[in-house]
């Protein structure tokens, strides 16, 4: 089976942890190469309900090798708040667990940085605030990086701080606008003592993950990356500014993990039967229609509510331009399709096939430039939908032949086959091909 990677081709949420959950136990390893707490992966088994933010959706499986790559930012308070609440659910969780020291390290003045520059600015981003930005910043800028190696190293650590610190000061005060709150100001030996804490506790799990998935990959594993995130939030193909600090997508993993791109074997590319998007940014099929509306409707049905934060998602029809673009980006080769089961009820269907521009250009493909998308109508193709409930349905055929046809649009739109279809949170709730 070699290398696999499961990630979301829209805004995110698009269901990654229970793909992920469900196909586990075919790997050997699973790895996440991107973000950090920004994500929140949810995993349904019958009544017991976990969301991870940070850790690998393996680690509820405690025999896998979970692993967090040098591509992830670690938040270390939530690293072992995360553990802990694996452990309290009665998941052992020890040597199998694997941090990469070449991660990078989110501090509270990132969250700070953030908090910050989202109130001041007229067109904030609509963050988590987990400090994800500002710490990436801070790894390409290197000036003021700390990698999780470095959390083991006391004295080193220490003399970083005192450098970092006073200068973070300076930016968090020159970035307060005047209103709300006063920016934060941090004590570098305070945070010493702290990180060096956590950096006794994080020890046992830190390592050369590179050096673990070479191995891992010549002794013939199976490996199973993660995304967090979906790919129109990639920072390089996503739509930019709007979009988070990483490579969402599978180009992430190159980098992300230091495993070469020909190494990946297939990708599934996950996507919802509808389109939310949590935070700002265009949304050319968003259903703002009130609070009795279609897009109110599926947001109660769907629960969406963000895991990370809370906030309702944005709400739309499923955009067949904006997948395909995504899907061609991750070079997707099957679809998993999931929340199915949120549509049943709806009279009528609708798909964006393509999007009429100001001007009244027809774009079939997904426009670049996003002040264009932001203007862009919809197209849109009707479908009908159907009434019965398919929650127990446990094969493609004994869903109704208005559900089945909406699946094979969705395959014609965007050339690619949905081997999967999920029409429940359950993991039994999945047909899979
Ligand atoms: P992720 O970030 O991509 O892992 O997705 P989230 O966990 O943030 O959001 C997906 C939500 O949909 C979670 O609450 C899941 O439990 C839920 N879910 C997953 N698959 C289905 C499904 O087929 N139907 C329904 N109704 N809910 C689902
Ligand atoms: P999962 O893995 C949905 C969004 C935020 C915001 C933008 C930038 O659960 O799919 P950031 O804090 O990353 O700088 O915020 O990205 N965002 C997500 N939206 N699902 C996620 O993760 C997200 N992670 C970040 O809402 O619009
Ligand atoms: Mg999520």
């Amino acid at each position: 089976m070699g290398a696999t990677c499961v990630v979301g081709l829209q805004w995110g949420d698009e269901a990654k942890g229970k793909i992920v959950d469900c196909l586990a136990d075919r790997f050997d390893v699973v790895v996440r190469y991107n973000g950090g707490a920004n994500a929140g992966h949810t995993v349904v088994w019958g009544d017991r309900t976990f969301k991870l933010s940070l850790l690998p959706t393996g680690v509820l499986k405690p025999h896998l090798k979970s692993v967090i790559a040098n591509g992830v930012v670690v938040y270390p308070p939530k690293f072992l708040q995360e553990i802990q609440q694996i452990r309290d659910a009665g998941i052992a969780i020890g040597p199998n667990l694997l941090v990469s020291d070449h991660a990078h390290v989110i501090f509270p003045y990132h969250m700070e940085e953030e908090r910050l520059s989202e109130q001041g600015d007229t067109s904030p981003i609509g963050t988590t605030g987990r400090g994800i930005g500002p710490c990436y910043q801070d790894k390409v800028g290197r000036v003021c990086a700390v990698r999780v190696g470095d959390l083991l190293k006391p004295e080193k650590l220490a003399e970083r701080l005192r450098y970092i610190v006073p200068r973070k000061n300076r930016i968090l005060a020159a970035l307060h606008h005047g209103n709300g709150e006063p920016a934060k100001q941090f004590d570098a030996d305070l945070l010493a003592h702290e990180y060096i804490a956590f950096g006794e506790q994080l020890r046992p799990f830190v390592t050369d993950t590179v050096h673990f998935l070479h191995q891992s990959l010549s002794g013939g594993k199976n490996i199973l990356f993660e995304a967090a995130q979906g790919s129109l939030l990639d920072v390089d193909h996503g739509t930019y500014p709007y979009v988070t600090s990483s490579n969402s997508s599978p180009a992430g993993i190159w980098t992300g993990s230091g495993m070469p791109a020909r190494r990946l074997d297939r990708v599934i590319g996950v996507i919802k039967a509808y389109t939310t998007r949590v935070g700002r940014g265009p949304f050319p099929t968003e259903l703002d229609d009130g609070p009795e509306g279609i897009g109110e409707r599926i947001r109660q049905i769907g629960r969406e509510f963000g895991t990370v934060t809370g906030r309702p998602r944005r709400v739309g029809w499923f955009d067949a331009v904006a997948a395909r673009h995504s899907r061609t980006l991750a070079g997707a080769d099957e679809l998993a399709l999931m929340l199915l089961d949120v549509l049943s009820g709806q009279k009528e269907l609708k798909i964006a096939t393509g999007y009429r521009g100001p001007d009244g250009k027809v774009w079939e493909h997904f426009p670049s430039d996003p002040d264009l998308l932001a203007k862009c109508d919809p197209i849109y193709e009707s479908l009908p939908g159907w009434r019965d409930d398919i929650t127990g349905a446990r094969s493609r055929s004994e869903l109704p032949t208005a559900a089945q046809d909406y699946v094979t649009r969705i395959e014609q739109l965007l050339g690619t086959p949905v081997k999967t279809i999920s029409v429940g949170p359950d993991r039994a709730q999945t047909m899979m091909a």
